[in-house]
């Protein structure tokens, strides 16, 4: 049952993909190192924020234990980095702030590498390839892409790249939700007529049984990538890179991504722009 409900997301994930795959245009910009922070000790504890609403990701279990494929691989970075990973969960919009204030230490919660972001954070290199997609009810024929949503009400989570994206289209009414599914709900439920979403977290839900009516329309509008967040300066940014660089080379990188993805991973940019 699981083995299906994934597969079935992997097919439409990869269907997703293809259809849009862009040439990503590179820009230069070296991401630029610092010195600032000081170097985690050997075996040092690490404090990672998650919004945990977004499967396969990040979720919790029945037991409120988190789980999904950013914690296996943020856990197996840790042990590879020697550091202790501990997750606290706060609200996506609350990350950044989290970050800069210095209250934690990382971030991974899907979180797509932006240059407005890399103003006020470290990322790590990209871990995984994503990208925006548009859900719509099954039934609706009218939206069959990003220029059919003028003047539509369209629901986002707070604070992610599909809002940005919802933001720039004319006449569009958006209402903003805290988590990815209490926006796939309230389209489910008729109030909106689409939600701009990542692709492989619209997909899984759709493919689970959580939601039920829904269908992903058009092209991905965007290509991104998902880094790990770290304060500006953070002295863990070098380990985590080592650390996601070994586990890419050693194999482990990948088996972790076969679990939750059914698949083999693609290839990763060293640099997301
Ligand atoms: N990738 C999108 C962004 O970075 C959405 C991430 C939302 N993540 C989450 N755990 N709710 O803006």
């Amino acid at each position: 049952m699981i083995d299906l409900t994934r597969s079935q997301f992997m097919r439409r994930f990869a269907l997703g993909l293809g259809l849009s795959l862009m040439v990503a245009a590179c820009g230069g910009g070296d991401p630029g190192t610092s010195d600032a922070g000081t170097p985690a000790d050997a075996g040092g504890v690490i404090k990672v924020a998650t919004e945990p609403a977004f499967p396969p990701f990040e979720s919790q279990g029945p037991d409120g234990e988190l789980e999904g494929f950013d914690i296996d691989l943020m856990m197996a970075i840790g042990e590879t980095a020697g550091l202790e990973v501990q997750f606290e969960s706060l609200p996506f919009d609350g990350i950044i702030p989290a970050l800069q204030a210095g209250t934690v230490d990382a971030a991974i919660s899907g979180m797509t590498i932006t240059e407005e972001r890399a103003q006020t954070v470290d990322f790590s290199s990209p871990y995984f390839k994503a990208g925006l997609a548009i859900a719509v009810q099954e039934g609706t024929d009218d939206i069959n892409g990003f220029e059919d949503l003028e003047n539509k009400k369209i629901a986002v989570q707070i604070g992610t790249t599909g809002a940005s994206e919802a933001a720039k289209i004319p006449g569009a009414e958006i209402s903003t939700f805290d988590s990815a599914p209490l926006a796939l709900q309230e389209l489910v439920n008729g109030n909106v007529d689409a939600v701009i979403n990542d692709a492989p977290v619209t997909l899984f839900a759709i493919s689970s049984d959580n939601i039920t009516g829904l269908k992903v329309v058009g092209e991905l509008l965007t290509e991104e990538f998902y880094g790990i967040a770290l304060p500006k300066g953070s002295a863990n940014l070098a380990a985590i890179n080592d650390a996601l660089a070994a586990m890419i080379a050693d194999g482990s990188y990948a088996e972790i991504y076969q679990k939750w993805f059914g698949a083999e991973p693609p290839t990763l940019p060293e640099s997301a722009f």
